[in-house]
């Protein structure tokens, strides 16, 4: 299998490490593998006999970018290879740079996968159609929830089912700064500042706390679980911001807490700040994310996971890849 990989930010070189670390163990389940290119926004770097890894992750390490031999355009339109992992940063709006190299690499024939929401949140219909015309797959695990199983989980273990709707916490930034203003009862702004730290924040944290990056992930699980042909104006959205330490008060005496609910059935989609009760499985602390399905024959099913984190994210993504090689999971 020679692979290229798209993108080498915090998930990128989180694949590359897996590749390197796991590879005797991976080799039992994808056979023989090489990475033929990686990109970056600067450049990129190729050897069709195969890079080496470590080498390429030293010189992103040192100098921040990767050499100017080959740019992700030309890997995608000339590069001969088998599967992209495409990992560039998302644009909900456009879904660029990542929908212009999904579609370029599916036109191939070649299979990708990917932890883009962008593309998929634009064009997801367009691409899964553009997969099957030319024979190839997209598979997007890594898309929504990170490490935490759904996609496969819903089209393979819950395969026959109708998923009649999905109800959870989809942002772990969201979820963190929630968890800690019902723990402190903080002022919102406060804790905000320490949820960037933690490096799961998406580059413009407007994407978590407005609820976009949830957003995103519920119109990709709606379209892909659901059938549904929803996009991202479809989703009524609501963020955090607004929140005080008074409303978390307030809950609490109640017996509820807030956490930021992505919600999708036939009649809507919506994220928003919701009353959970303290006993409630979707009551989850820290950047957790969590999902409840609800289906027609196995009723309800409920994951937990890490939503985000550059190896959390390799993770689907390595899952997606042995699925390709080895199971027809998608
Ligand atoms: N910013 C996202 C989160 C990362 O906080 O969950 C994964 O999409």
């Amino acid at each position: 299998m020679r692979i290229a990989i798209v993108g080498f930010g915090s998930v990128g070189r989180g694949v590359a490490k897996v590749l390197i670390e796991k590879r005797s163990y991976l080799r039992n389940l994808i056979g023989d593998y090489r990475v033929v290119a990686v990109t970056d926004s600067k450049g990129g770097v190729y050897d069709e006999n195969g890079l080496d890894l470590r080498k390429v992750l030293e010189i992103k390490r040192r100098k921040g970018s990767l050499p100017e031999e080959i740019t992700s355009i030309e890997v995608v339109r000339d590069l001969d290879f088998d599967v992209c992992i495409e990992v560039t940063p998302t644009n909900v709006e456009s879904g660029e740079p990542g929908l212009t190299h999904i579609r370029e690499c599916l036109k191939r024939g070649i299979d990708v996968v990917t932890s883009n929401k962008g593309p998929l949140v634009v064009a997801f219909r367009e691409l899964m159609d553009l997969a099957e015309k030319n024979d190839a797959r997209l598979m997007f695990e890594a898309t929504v929830g990170g490490a935490m199983p759904v996609i496969k989980l819903a089209k393979v273990d819950l395969a026959g089912n109708e998923i009649i709707s999905v109800k959870g916490i989809l942002n772990g930034t969201c979820n963190y700064i929630l968890s800690r203003m019902e723990k402190e009862l903080l002022p919102y702004e406060m804790i905000l500042e320490e949820a960037k730290e933690l490096g799961i924040a998406e580059r413009d944290p407007t994407y978590d706390v407005e609820g976009i990056d949830a957003g995103a992930k519920l119109v990709i699980i709606a379209n892909a679980l659901m059938g549904l042909n929803a996009k991202f104006e479809d989703v009524e959205r609501v963020g955090i911001s607004d929140l005080t330490p008074e409303a978390f008060k307030v809950a609490l005496e109640n017996g509820y807490t807030i956490r930021l609910i992505a919600e999708a059935n036939r009649e809507y989609l919506r994220v928003s700040p919701r009353l959970i009760p303290l006993n409630h499985p979707l009551a989850i602390y820290g950047t957790l994310n969590a999902l409840e399905i609800e289906t027609d024959l196995a009723g309800e099913v409920f994951v937990i996971g890490k939503g985000a984190g550059s190896v959390e994210t390799a993770s689907a993504i390595i899952s997606d890849l042995i699925c390709l090689k080895s199971l027809r999971c998608s």
